[in-house]
């Protein structure tokens, strides 16, 4: 995939494609984007009609109720992830019980849309669920609601989930070993991901079954114990199928790391999915003189992420998925959840649903 033009030939070629809007308003433009302003593009065509693999973005129940939401997230999307509601903090109730009502409507819709449904998260490290605390010392009584949780809700979506989330953040931040968790400490650290890939692949044989981390490409460490914790549940037979990526970046990034991540990531042949992309402006805020120049350098990383799936075999680019559709939709925006303030600006669409230069950065990198 060739790189991108540096901004003054792509200029030359918008003013030849633009000659409808007339040469000045499409020389000012260019005048603009060479000085890191986006020119102006148009409406943005639906990304999944751009990209080679299927975009996808979280989504809530709550912004399902939103019709704009909705005509965006159908216009441009080919898959969803559930951001909160198939996890144990909604599904498992403290008495053992299980409430599906949020799940359902979000499989609901990806059904009634034609929409991939990727299931997120089976076994996560930070979810300790009142539940399985009750019986954490006692192995049998554990390892049997463990396995009957995972069959109870990967079983449910059995023949729509396109593929799931099953182990969640298992390596250490510091990539020294893996993380103790309420699921390791009663079913074993290595032990109780395999078991959780076994009891998923019960429940769901038809469904890719991933792996998820963070930080690879800003945490080498990390990145070299979580290749070998794959190389290790291979090993030990686990149906383990996928491998994800969640892709939490900053704008500081340097060029090229993500890249080097995603190659290492690759070779192990299984399908690759950039799970939970956002690129955050916060961190980076000071290394740059202009907001404009801030955001190119979003734009681009977004444009290398695109490029290094680009270079993989069509059948290891299983998707790439933003947290959040619209910069106010983020994670990353909502003061509750998150102390960065909520002035960033991670994602492809601003909250009109306008395409940002990352959206373009995106579509012109997969052309
Ligand atoms: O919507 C309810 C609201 O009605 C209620 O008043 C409030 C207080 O209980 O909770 C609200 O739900 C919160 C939900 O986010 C929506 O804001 C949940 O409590 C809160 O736990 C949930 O946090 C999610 C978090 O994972 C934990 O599940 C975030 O939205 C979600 O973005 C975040 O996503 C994680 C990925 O799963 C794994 N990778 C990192 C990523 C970011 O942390």
């Amino acid at each position: 995939m060739q790189t991108p033009a540096p901004t003054q030939h792509r200029c030359s070629a918008v003013v030849g494609r633009r000659a409808v809007l007339g040469g000045a308003l499409a020389l000012a433009a260019c005048r603009g984007e060479a000085q890191g302003q986006p020119a102006e593009r148009g409406p943005a065509p639906p990304l999944k009609s751009v990209l080679p693999f299927p975009p996808g973005a979280s989504v809530m129940t709550g912004q399902l109720d939103d019709p704009a939401y909705v005509a965006l997230f159908t216009r441009h999307l080919s898959q969803l992830t559930p951001e909160w509601e198939m996890k144990m903090e909604y599904i498992l109730r403290p008495d053992g019980s299980f409430r599906f009502d949020a799940p359902d409507r979000l499989a609901r819709f990806a059904r009634d849309n034609r929409l991939r449904l990727f299931g997120h998260a089976l076994v996560w490290y930070a979810q300790k669920p009142a539940a399985f605390e009750r019986i954490d010392g006692d192995p049998r009584a554990f390892a049997a609601a463990y396995r009957n949780y995972i069959l109870a809700v990967a079983g449910r979506y059995r023949g729509q989930a396109v593929g799931w989330d099953v182990v969640n953040e298992a390596v250490a931040e510091d990539g020294e070993g893996l993380r103790d968790s309420l699921w390791s400490r009663n079913l074993g650290r290595l032990d109780h991901m395999r078991l959780a890939f076994e009891h998923a692949r019960e429940a769901d044989p038809g469904a890719v079954l991933f792996i998820n981390d963070y930080n690879l490409e800003s945490r080498p460490r990390k990145r070299a114990t979580y290749l070998r914790l794959i190389e290790q549940l291979l090993k030990a037979g686990a149906p383990l199928g996928g491998i994800g990526n969640q892709a939490h970046l900053n704008a500081d990034l340097a060029p090229g790391e993500f890249t080097r991540s995603l190659r290492e990531l690759a070779s192990f042949g299984l399908p690759v999915h950039v799970a939970e992309i956002d690129i955050s402006l916060n961190r980076a805020r000071g290394m740059f003189s202009s907001r404009a120049d801030l955001e190119a350098r979003q734009a681009r990383l977004y444009g290398e992420v695109v490029e290094a799936m680009m270079t993989l075999p069509a059948r290891q680019r299983f998707a790439l998925t933003t947290w959040g559709l619209r910069d106010g939709d983020s994670w990353l925006t909502r003061p509750d959840e998150n102390p960065r303030p909520p002035k960033d600006a991670p994602l492809l669409f601003d909250d009109q649903g306008r395409g940002k230069p990352t959206f373009w950065a995106v579509a012109d990198a997969a052309r």
